[in-house]
């Protein structure tokens, strides 16, 4: 099969119905676009879904990210702990208030961080953890919350990519602490762009919801500030594709934990690693599917003979202290996190999403075997 004759396969693809269409009409139609009432519906039935008392939309995961750092108090001098397998909004939301982004080196199976190399990584001055929840494993998060309440951290959960995930039972987002959502297109459910913060404190949802307000006070009138703020406030047409999103956020769960089990299924047999399994504490929201390859496999002619076919692929993630900019600004080198730049070096994601079809799982799991082979 070539490209030229069959349909091409993208990594990931928003699953958006009538209903969505709908829901987004009846805004455009009401002429009220922002900080109308979709905004708050979408904020209820988001804190309904994850089990928080309280949520606050906001325009991006990295602004959820962001905001939680000021409120964490966090400030030039200081440091925040995180994982260098992650996007890289979860170490830039600390640069942005001035802080030092530390990176603990995570654990090889789960791809999250290791409790151990956390702990081993606190000085006088972390302020901060932020603990991701990388492709929508649950990280450890009891052991990752007494290690900040021994030392007195603030613990904010990047969620961003794990709505829908269960840890000891719980969802993510019910544990009482900061978590941040992240609603971009290739998520569980998307807004187009779009974040949100979750937390119980009733004190800090205030604090949010007037940072992503530019530091308006509830009882201050439009230009009335009351502190330096933000505009990080979600738009009500993003909101309503959100309130249709998630109405239907079983389903989309359901379809994805379906595509995962099919490629598992279709990929046992191939020389390499499929995603750790759940287990009693931790059940995955399927967010990507990520397959890691055997040490020596030139993962480079790997993806190229899948791009050949139409298919496309990612190397996800690439570890956040190799980037450019991290190694100019740091002097962060190779040999930092080895655990991390290992599964750097060979995790891939294939195309996944709620509607992947049989026939096209099975059309990549064929292209991946046969490239594997040539490797
Ligand atoms: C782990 C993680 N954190 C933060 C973000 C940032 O979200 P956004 O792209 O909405 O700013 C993402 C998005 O890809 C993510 O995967």
């Amino acid at each position: 099969m070539t490209a030229a004759t069959t349909q091409s396969i993208g990594l990931s693809a928003p699953w958006i119905d009538e209903r969505d269409e709908e829901l987004v009409l009846d805004v455009l139609r009401s002429g009220r676009l922002s900080l109308g009432p979709a905004g708050p519906l979408f904020e209820e039935r988001l804190s309904q879904a994850v089990g928080a008392p309280h949520a606050a939309a906001v325009s991006s995961g990295t602004a959820a990210l962001h905001l939680c750092m000021v409120l964490a108090g966090v400030g030039p001098g200081d440091e925040v702990i995180t994982s260098p397998y992650s996007f890289v909004a979860s170490a830039n939301c600390a640069i942005y208030e001035g802080a030092t982004p530390v990176f603990a080196d995570i654990d090889p199976d789960t791809l999250n961080l290791d409790p151990g190399a956390v702990a081993a990584a606190i000085t006088p001055r972390t302020k901060a953890l932020v603990a991701v929840d990388i492709f929508g494993y649950p990280c450890e998060l009891d052991e990752l919350r007494a290690i900040c309440d021994r030392h007195g951290i603030v613990l904010v959960e990047d969620s961003c990519e794990a709505l829908g995930a269960r840890y000891k039972g719980r969802p993510l987002g019910s544990h009482g602490h900061l978590a941040t959502w992240a609603f971009y297109p290739n998520k569980q459910i998307t807004t187009g762009e779009g974040g949100a913060v979750t937390t119980a404190s009733a004190a800090e949802h205030e604090l949010i919801v007037s940072l992503r307000n530019q530091g308006r006070l509830e009882t201050s009138s439009w230009l009335q500030h009351g502190r330096l703020g933000f505009n990080y406030r979600l738009d009500d047409v993003s909101a309503a594709l959100g309130i249709g999103q998630l109405e239907r956020l079983d389903a989309i769960l359901q379809a994805r934990r379906d595509a995962a089990a099919r490629y598992t299924d279709l990929l046992a047999g191939l020389d390499l690693e499929t995603p750790l399994a759940d287990d009693a504490d931790h059940e995955r929201s399927w967010f990507v599917y990520v397959v890691k390859l055997p040490r020596g496999i030139d993962r480079n002619a790997v993806m190229a003979r899948l791009g050949a076919e139409g298919i496309g692929t990612a190397p996800y993630l690439p570890s956040i202290h190799l980037q450019s900019y991290m190694r100019e600004r740091y002097g962060f080198a190779e040999g930092l996190c080895p655990v991390s730049e290992d599964a750097s070096a060979r995790t891939m994601a294939i195309p996944f999403h709620a509607r992947l079809s049989r026939e096209d799982a099975e059309r990549v799991v064929e292209a991946l075997r046969a490239a594997l082979e040539a490797a």
